[in-house]
């Protein structure tokens, strides 16, 4: 930090003390609470409520929670609306209540509006659906990553709010997981490059706090279920799931969002392992904590380690949670006032947290916010520009996994094509979870291509036949119409966190009836998935003549999916995660403590690997150069010719793999430390240079502390091998 930094940091810091003296308990309170004020409506618990939360402006409401309780934040669910739910309907309110708090309240302290814009304004009908993090992973493209997010986060504080509960950064290590799409995949050095670029992204204007999601070993339960107990090891969580938090702090994230799961025995909210001697001691958060939702309530409804609410309130505050994401308990306050009272949470403990919060506020400028200018909310929203980098981030995800004898691309003037699928025609398939509501959007909520649409703009002079069902498939006379290709899009229901969980990583069943169907007619297949995460597909494998994985593209990602299956694009994607042969297989990760043998069954198996992606052209590897040895401390250079051996031009990453010969402790089979995505024209090659730093090279040892230890190791990219020595 440089000394202007340094000062600026500090004024802010004497400014938070100035004005922590001036608060009362209960002014203090209130600012660890987060309230959902549309949950928290006494007539939500009335029958005949709708969901007209109008009532949510009301003066009296408004003083209720934000005088005599004193609430310093507030977070809106996905069931939640405020007016017509348009961009200035909700700068509108986000403005009346800001003005209410100005005016009523002794500190004037401004509030934090949060919301889960966590692939765009998804709460928002007409905004723009980007892909979600799993392909924004696939894309390898940091710098894409982080325009996506400078967009987004434009666009959301342009609508009023100053905190976006995103992006959600967990490493997913078995696919079983409802929430592997919304992850950065199974690899930590992947997951820490995007996760960097999406928090600098998110908080490059400096008027909204990212908050990175969800500390820690969310994406790795005993039983690959949604917020199911998770037992790791120390060396497990510091290798595997710290980085991309690690990452985040460097990029100084403003907020974290805590994993409400038991891990080890102790749930997070509750861990002061975890949110002290790990997030403050060891990996330096200087931000805000906040728990996920309802989750200190939970530790005595669902965890059972306390006898009722007030110690869950005490046990989570005193392991150093900064927020409680109460929602509609607004009595947490009151539960902590008395905890605060009694003794059983310090006030040194509280005003840490208060701290916390309030150098967040301080930071984002908040003390001397603009007014909002509302009749322009709704400009960015959808905007060209959004849509056209939409497009662009599910273009870079979209990832070829197989091309038997090159069918694809598909000749631009094909004759006719046979469409199977209910998603080749749905746009609600297209964005899956998250969007306009917690687990999917309605159909005609939508406004965007289907991949139907997008495949007859492509071939207007094809007889396409699209059939949703197998019974129409069924209806077709399929001697007569003598198809030259079948495209069958293939999706899942869409869905959100513990309804996602699937045990055994099938298809619906319509959906592989249907499959089986379309392979049955003999018909040369394309399988074109629209599936957030990777399913079984091995029974496929050998049945279809090609698998293009386009993940949930979203709104825009119609166009980029006949782009390329016509040829207009050349696919560039790589796998963030592994493909398992079967549900039995998992969990199945490239960087597994594994070892090259013959006996024991430890070899990395899937189906599909982590990196691998077709391309239309070929990429082929040589002169890897690397140092004989690197001295404690030096960086090492790596370089690689890189050649476009094909007849198109296309995009390749190169993908700078470490393996130990041999270390003081067992190593993962090989691990990612580098990459770079590079485009290369037909008959180009192109020498690239990577760089390892000596944090890379570093490993945990047996005490877990991170040493550039003395020993052997290979560098891999592509089929070749390069042996260096690190001196240590
Ligand atoms: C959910 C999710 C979390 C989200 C929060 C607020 O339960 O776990 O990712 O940010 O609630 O909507």
């Amino acid at each position: 930090m440089n000394r202007d930094s340094t000062n600026a940091h500090t004024h802010l810091e004497q400014q938070v003390e100035e004005l922590l003296d001036d608060l009362s308990l209960r002014e203090k309170l209130g600012q660890c609470v987060m309230i959902e004020p549309c949950f928290c409506l006494e007539e939500r618990n009335s029958e005949e409520f709708g969901d007209d939360f109008s009532s949510v402006m009301d003066p009296e409401y408004l003083e209720m929670l934000l005088v005599d309780y004193n609430i310093g934040s507030f977070l809106f669910g996905g069931a939640s609306r405020i007016g017509d739910g348009s961009p200035v309907a909700w700068a509108d309110y986000i403005a009346r209540v800001r003005k209410f708090a100005h005016n009523n309240t002794r500190h004037k302290i401004p509030m934090l509006f949060g919301i889960d814009a966590v692939h765009g304004l998804n709460f928002m009908k007409g905004s723009t659906i980007y892909t979600h993090n799993l392909a924004v992973t696939a894309t390898w493209n940091p710098q894409l990553a982080r325009q996506y997010a400078a967009m987004v986060g434009t666009e959301l504080s342009s609508i009023g709010f100053n905190c976006n509960f995103a992006p959600t950064i967990d490493v997913a290590r078995d696919t079983r997981w409802g929430r592997v799409y919304e992850s950065l995949g199974e690899d930590p050095y992947l997951a820490a490059e995007i996760s960097r670029a999406l928090v600098e992204g998110m908080q490059g204007n400096g008027d909204l706090a990212a908050c990175a999601k969800h500390f820690i070993g969310y994406g790795e339960s005993n039983n690959g279920m949604d917020r199911t107990p998770a037992d790791l090891s120390e060396r497990g969580i510091l290798e595997n799931h710290a980085p991309p938090f690690e990452a985040a702090i460097e990029a100084d994230v403003l907020t974290m969002m805590v994993s409400g799961g038991d891990v080890n025995g102790m749930p997070i909210p509750a861990s002061k392992r975890m949110l002290t001697d790990l997030l403050r001691d060891r990996l330096k958060f200087k931000g805000a904590t906040m728990s996920d939702w309802e989750d200190v309530e939970r530790l005595y409804s669902r965890h059972k380690i306390v006898p009722d609410r007030k110690e869950a309130v005490v046990r989570s505050f005193n392991a150093g949670l900064d927020m409680n994401m109460a929602v509609s308990h607004i009595g947490a306050v009151d539960v902590m006032e008395e905890a605060v009272k009694d003794g059983s949470i310090p006030m040194q403990r509280l005003d840490q947290a208060v701290r916390n919060i309030l150098l967040v506020k301080f930071k984002l400028g908040l003390f001397e916010e603009q007014p909002l200018d509302i009749q322009h909310a709704g400009d960015l929203v959808g905007s060209r520009q959004s849509r056209a980098l939409a497009e662009q981030l599910a273009l870079e995800s979209i990832t070829l996994l197989k091309n038997e004898n090159q069918i694809l691309p598909l000749d631009r003037d094909t004759k006719s094509i046979l469409i199977t699928g209910s998603s080749a025609d749905s746009k609600r398939h297209l964005c899956g979870g998250w969007t306009l509501g917690w687990a999917g959007a309605e159909e005609d909520d939508l406004e965007c291509k289907t991949i139907l649409d997008a495949i007859r703009e492509k071939v207007p002079s094809a007889t396409v036949t699209y059939v949703s069902d197998i019974d129409e498939l069924r209806e077709q006379d399929l001697a007569k119409k003598d198809f030259d290709v079948c495209i069958s899009v293939v999706s899942e229901e869409p869905h959100a966190e513990w309804y996602g969980d699937s045990m055994e990583l099938g298809f619906e069943e319509p959906e592989e009836a249907l499959l089986r169907a379309a392979i049955a007619t003999g018909i040369p297949v394309v399988v074109v998935s629209v599936i957030g995460r990777p399913l079984n597909v091995s029974w496929l494998d050998d049945q279809v003549a090609a698998m293009l994985w386009a993940y949930l593209p979203g709104t825009e990602g119609a166009q980029p999916v006949a782009d390329i299956l016509f040829g207009e694009h050349n696919p560039c994607g790589r796998l963030p995660i592994s493909f398992p042969r079967d549900a039995s297989h998992v969990p199945v990760v490239y960087n597994a403590r594994n070892y090259e043998s013959d006996e024991i069954n430890t070899r990395y198996d899937p189906l599909y690997s982590f990196g691998y992606g077709l391309s239309y052209t070929d990429f082929t590897y040589s002169k890897l150069k690397v140092p004989a040895e690197v001295k404690s401390g030096e960086e090492v250079e790596v370089t690689i010719t890189v050649s476009n051996a094909g007849k198109v031009d296309g995009s390749e990453v190169v993908q700078l793999f470490l393996r130990d010969i041999f270390a003081s402790v067992t190593r993962p089979l090989k691990s990612l430390k580098a990459f770079a995505r590079v485009s290369l024209k037909a008959g180009e090659s192109k020498t690239v240079s990577l760089t390892l730093t000596p944090h890379q090279l570093s490993l945990y040892d047996e005490d877990l502390k991170f040493v550039e230890e003395a020993r052997p190791v290979e560098a891999l990219i592509g089929d070749q091998v390069g042996e260096f020595r690190i001196l240590g």
